[in-house]
């Protein structure tokens, strides 16, 4: 396993009685493309920032990469190996010039010189940014804007990518683009975590983490997660349009084959109905 963690707890007021996370367990393997679904306040955040120790583990075992988050000393090589993405692209922003901004980054984690121009540009060509070099962040769109702090992460060459609702600010255009470019780099092997509120944007991943209350509720395929009206009830999440359709079509008397996670599988069962009719 890349991160694997066992009965984390945490709580902000240190030995007080309010925990935001209870024996939480994770478990990522390399490559996976994992969405942590929750509600407001369900701990997701809380959680993916002991992934490269932005919060010191109080409780419980992490590793990362083989890194255990009891070991201090490593916390540079861990903030490399696992970037993070988050929901503001305007707090994440200290030059006024793109091409700066990511090269500031590289200065700070000591990257030689030399090396800088060519690592800024390829991290800008990754995320589809290329030509932008010399705009200023302010003058971007949302999406761009987050295109532009995923290639400062990207220039550092993580192996981990954490999007902390990386598009909930954005315009459904923008959130496209985001979106698109996570899967790009999932199908290039990198280990993609995404916090979304947008239970759709969670459809297509390899597993889902679901939260509520510190703990986690479940973990496991869309499918199976997506689909289970009782399990989304408890997690005070809606589930996907499609599901609802499936389960109104059924109370109607109309039975799908199978529930459907996206528009295209709804399509695809209500076909499957009209050709067997
Ligand atoms: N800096 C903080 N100080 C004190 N309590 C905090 C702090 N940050 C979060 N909390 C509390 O910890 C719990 C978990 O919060 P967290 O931010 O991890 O949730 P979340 O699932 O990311 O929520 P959201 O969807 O709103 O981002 C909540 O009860 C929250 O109020
Ligand atoms: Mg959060």
């Amino acid at each position: 396993m890349l991160i694997e963690g066992k009965k984390i707890c945490f709580a902000y007021d240190f030995g007080g009685s309010s925990f935001a996370l209870q024996d939480v367990d994770i478990d990522i393997a390399q490559g996976e493309f994992v969405a942590i679904l929750g509600c407001n306040g369900s701990g997701k955040s809380t959680l993916v920032k002991h992934l490269n120790a932005l919060l010191q583990l109080q409780q419980g075992e992490l590793r990362v990469a083989q890194i255990d988050l009891r070991n201090e000393q490593e916390i540079w090589l861990l903030r490399r190996l696992c970037g993070m993405v988050f929901q503001n692209p305007d707090n994440q922003f200290v030059s006024p010039v793109v091409e700066e901004d990511i090269a500031f980054g590289l200065e700070n984690y000591e990257v030689p010189r030399e090396e800088i121009p060519a690592r800024v540009q390829a991290a800008l060509a990754l995320v589809e940014m290329d030509g932008y070099e010399k705009r200023a962040p302010n003058t971007l769109s949302g999406g761009q804007k987050q295109r532009v702090a995923l290639a400062g992460v990207m220039a550092l060459e993580p192996e981990i990518i954490i999007f902390d609702e990386a598009t909930a600010m954005l315009d459904p255009d923008g959130r496209q683009e985001v979106v698109a470019i996570m899967h790009k780099l999932h199908r290039a092997g990198k280990t993609i975590i995404a916090i979304t509120h947008y239970v759709e944007e969670a459809v297509a991943a390899d597993k889902i983490i679901l939260m509520h209350q510190g703990q986690v509720l479940a973990c496991g395929r869309p499918q199976a997660i997506l689909t289970n009206l009782d399990l989304m009830h408890a997690a005070e999440l809606v589930p996907p349009l499609p599901v609802r359709l499936y389960y109104d079509l059924r109370r109607a008397g109309v039975d799908l084959k199978k529930c459907p996670l996206t528009e295209e599988e709804l399509v695809e069962a209500i076909c499957q109905l009209r050709s067997k009719t």
